[in-house]
């Protein structure tokens, strides 16, 4: 890989440098974040400005002005798709990586133009990336004489280069809502040879005139309905591919060809034979190359930040991926699995960058190939229905076709669409849709509302008008206070009218990292409310959800703010037994173990994680024995704060989708370290015994425990055992011999069954004897009820064992109320038995039959019983 890439600009030299350059003019380099986004309108960190998108729209004050970042970013979904082109181009990825600069209300245009100019044109010596000018084109927006007035003034870029296009291209827009503005954009000539001349605006493919780099001049903040809001202050977001910026640097014709795709497609090539020819679009093997290095890595990205496949989201983008992958290695003629080594390869290339893709290496790979062996293990089938399916007289494929292929072969519908469309078929999207509607429904009602617009508006005000909400409760159960604002809340639970109050300091903590808000009471002169909730109403203001109990309370009084000091230690307990726990369950299952979210309450804990399997009760004892020996071990916890280096450096865990900040607190407990922003005890010990008390699936791939601790672990103890003791007073012997007197009793069930069945066929002989007793010249037909079928059955036989006896016909109502009919004649007689009871069956509402020496019969009409032995005795000479 070296020699080929020798002396060129490398992936990792290329983000040092860009950042570098930052660095160097006051930027905070900030690490990147995680390809899960925070913010819940976008599916995917689909830019570089994702991460701070609370810090340019105001919800949030920037702990710097400015910042650079080489972030990566994922765009399979919503706004920004590029999922479909990815193999058909020179430069789509769905994984890439975006270096950026950013200002949050610190400098504009005057100076994001000329350092992107500079950047880009200084020698690679100065620490630029050494492109010729006179080859650099600018578009800027239709609208935008300023910008275009910088370029030609300050910097000199000739008027000639410099073109003005509308918002389809130099408007941009971090998704359906959110901070957007007019963008200007450096693109490069790359020569005649790839098309014709004209600049960007008459070169649409962007082909010879590529776009590189996107400055992004921040104004407003979109809403839903599509109004746009003015930001508190112009700012700036950058963003240029990396990839793009490689291939040139690197003298190759594409983002194929660069350091970080090259090797993944001589993978492919060695896995599945066939040739990769440089530069050929149009050759179905090369593309088919080109989206299995794509996939491979981006899938391994994603799953390195967490994400699953499955059926929802995120996970459902990245089996998409998985298994367009699948199907062109299968096409390429490959029947083994091909994911696990081109993952490897993956992490290969991008563990230098990211160092923990090559910790989560077995990991990923692990879950990547399971999931091409799901889809494997029906491909074959759902591609043959397909075929049969897509034949010359098609022009649609049915809905109901692409609905089995989805439910039944795990064909995502886009595949199925992009398979279909190779041959110019459309797919019945109605009847998708129609099909799929109950799942859909399903996702939506899961789906969580968030605050209204109406009521976000009023927190920005309180906001703006008193800043942030000072916190003492880490120390701290109370405090002096003042009312700042009250408004309207939600209501209570039991439909009642609650408020939300403000205050200048608080001890309740504010549901956030899986632990929820405190509850108490905010006390003032006048009155008292009692909080029911505590939670972030934006980024670090505090929204006590209270009802006003006693009195009056209002905005300007000062009074104490009092957190439920007991719930609160509950809280505390819980939440440093689920850092025991998953430092437990890293060390029973695995180091790929990752959380997934959590909920710490005062009665209970619930731990969601990564893993692929169900755990065991063995297993469930290896991680309470190990969370219980580090309470017995009753070492001091110790919080301190420090930079996140620092912290990744000490071996603290740090959760995926955790957003970076320059400073980070860490928890110690025990033999755990951890980044957490909660409430914990003071040392181990405090927690109690950990239990847990339940374990199960929520997902592919993602499993739940619950457990307790503290007193609710007494209180489960303290159960069990009067389970127990009662169990044993009914089964009449004490609780430690409870296993010996449930076996006792069973024994004696077990007795007392024979028994009956030993009396109940003494009774039925005794019975048969008696109505033997009863025939006249060897024939009995009479009733007898409250037998089942089967026992009047058994009757009539043993009646007919009685020497001298000819036909027995015995008709009774039955022990559940219906009525019931059994003819017998001698064996040997050669007449069918059914002839007694057959016409008889019929005045009590049945029929039945049966064709040798025993036939029976059922009705529903006990009414008809006299009626149908008087039948049945007329018809005995039949038989006779
Ligand atoms: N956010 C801008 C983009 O993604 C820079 O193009």
């Amino acid at each position: 890989m070296t020699s080929t890439f020798e002396g060129q600009m490398t992936a990792d030299q290329l983000r040092d440098t860009f950042t570098g350059f930052f660095a160097a003019k006051d930027h905070t380099v900030v690490q990147s974040a995680s390809l899960i986004p925070h913010d819940p309108t976008v599916l995917f960190n689909v830019a570089g400005m994702v991460p701070f998108k609370d810090y340019f729209v105001g919800n949030e004050q920037p702990p710097f002005k400015r910042a650079t970042a080489s972030q990566k970013c994922a765009r399979a979904g919503g706004k920004h798709n590029d999922l479909d082109d990815v193999g058909r181009t020179k430069r789509h990825l769905v994984f890439f990586e975006m270096l950026g600069n950013f200002s949050f209300g610190d400098y504009f245009k005057e100076a994001a133009i000329p350092y992107a100019w500079d950047l880009m044109t200084e020698s690679v010596e100065q620490g630029g990336l050494g492109f010729d000018g006179d080859k650099l084109w600018i578009t800027v927006h239709e609208s935008d004489d300023e910008a275009e007035h910088i370029w030609h003034e300050q910097v000199g870029v000739p008027m000639e280069r410099i073109q003005r296009l509308g918002d389809k291209d130099n408007y941009w827009q971090m998704g359906d809502t959110g901070p957007c503005g007019p963008c200007s954009e450096i693109h490069i000539d790359r020569g005649p040879a790839f098309g014709p001349d004209g600049g960007p605006l008459l070169d649409p493919t962007g082909d010879r005139f590529m776009e590189l780099w996107n400055l992004v001049f921040m104004q407003f903040n979109q809403s839903a309905d599509g109004t746009r809001t003015a930001l508190p202050k112009p700012s700036i977001d950058t963003g240029a591919g990396l990839e793009r910026i490689l291939a040139l640097k690197q003298g190759v014709d594409s983002v194929w060809e660069t350091d970080l795709m090259q090797p993944l497609i001589d993978e492919a090539q060695s896995i599945t034979g066939h040739k990769y020819i440089v530069g050929d679009y149009d050759d179905r093997a090369s593309f088919a190359m080109r989206v299995l290095a794509e996939h491979a890595r981006s899938s391994t990205m994603l799953v390195n930040d967490g994400v699953f496949p499955s059926n929802e989201a995120r996970g459902y983008v990245l089996r998409r991926i998985i298994r367009r992958a699948v199907r062109f290695a299968y096409l390429l003629g490959t029947d083994k699995l091909v994911m696990p080594r081109l993952v490897e390869v993956a992490g290969n290339v991008m563990g230098q960058a990211y160092p923990d893709v090559t910790k989560n290496m077995g990991f990923i790979t692990d879950v990547i190939g399971k999931e091409e062996e799901r889809f494997r293990h029906t491909l074959k089938n759902g591609l043959a229905i397909l075929d049969g399916e897509l034949n010359d007289d098609t022009d649609k494929l049915s809905g109901s076709t692409a609905f089995l292929l989805h439910d039944t072969y795990g064909f995502p519908l886009e595949l199925t669409q992009e398979i279909a469309s190779e041959r110019s078929i459309d797919v019945d999207l109605d009847g998708f849709n129609a099909d799929m509607t109950a799942q859909r429904q399903r996702a939506k009602a899961a789906q969580k509302g968030g605050a209204d617009a109406g009521a976000i508006e009023g927190f920005r005000d309180v906001l703006d008008q008193f800043g942030v909400t000072e916190f003492v409760g880490y120390t701290d159960d109370f405090a002096d206070c003042r009312v700042l604002a009250i408004l309207d809340g939600p209501a209570d639970a039991d439909g009642n009218a609650t408020v939300d109050i403000f205050v200048d300091r608080t001890p309740f903590y504010a549901e956030s990292g899986g632990q929820i808000g405190d509850t108490g009471t905010i006390t003032t002169d006048s009155g008292t409310a009692t909080v029911l909730d505590t939670t972030f109403a934006l980024p670090n203001l505090r929204r006590h959800n209270a009802r006003v109990t006693d009195g009056t309370v209002s905005v300007g009084q000062t009074g104490t703010a009092s957190i439920d000091v007991l719930r609160r230690d509950a809280i505390r307990r819980n939440h440093t037994a689920t850092h025991l726990l998953h430092y437990a369950l890293r060390h029973v299952l695995g180091e790929h173990v990752k959380q997934a979210g959590s909920m710490v309450g005062p009665d209970r804990l619930r731990f969601d994680f990564s893993h692929y399997d169900a755990v065991t009760p063995a297993q469930i004892k290896q991680i309470e024995d190990i969370a219980n020996h580090e309470t017995l071990g009753n070492m001091p916890t110790r919080i301190f704060e420090t930079t996140k280096d620092e912290a990744e450096a000490l071996g603290a865990i740090a959760f995926f989708g955790d957003k970076y900040g320059d400073i980070v607190r860490v928890l110690e407990a025990g033999s755990t370290i951890e980044l957490c922003g909660g409430t914990h005890v003071r040392a181990t010990g405090d927690i109690g015994t950990i239990k847990v008390v339940s374990e199960s699936s929520i997902g592919s791939n993602l499993r739940r425990i619950e457990a307790v601790s503290g007193d609710a672990s007494v209180a489960l103890l303290q159960r069990d055992e009067s389970l127990i003791s009662e169990v044993a007073q009914m089964v009449g012997t004490q609780a430690d011999d409870l296993l010996g007197g449930v076996q006792r009793k069973l024994d004696e069930v077990k007795g007392l069954q024979d028994e009956i069945k030993a009396l109940r066929s003494q009774l039925a002989a005794g019975r048969a004897s008696e109505l033997a007793d009863i025939a006249v010249e060897g024939v009995v037909v009479t009733q007898v009820d409250g037998l089942s079928p089967g026992d009047l059955r058994e009757l009539a036989i043993a009646v007919r064992q009685t020497p001298g006896i000819q036909v027995v016909v015995l008709v009774g109502e039955t022990d559940t109320g219906g009525v019931s009919l059994v003819g017998a004649v001698a064996p040997g007689n050669p007449k069918p038995a059914s002839l007694l009871i057959k016409d008889a069956a019929r005045a009590v509402g049945g029929g039945g039959g049966g064709k040798g020496d025993i036939a029976t019969a059922g009705g529903k009409d006990p009414s008809g019983i006299a009626e149908a032995l008087r039948i049945a005795a007329e018809a005995v000479p039949q038989v006779l």
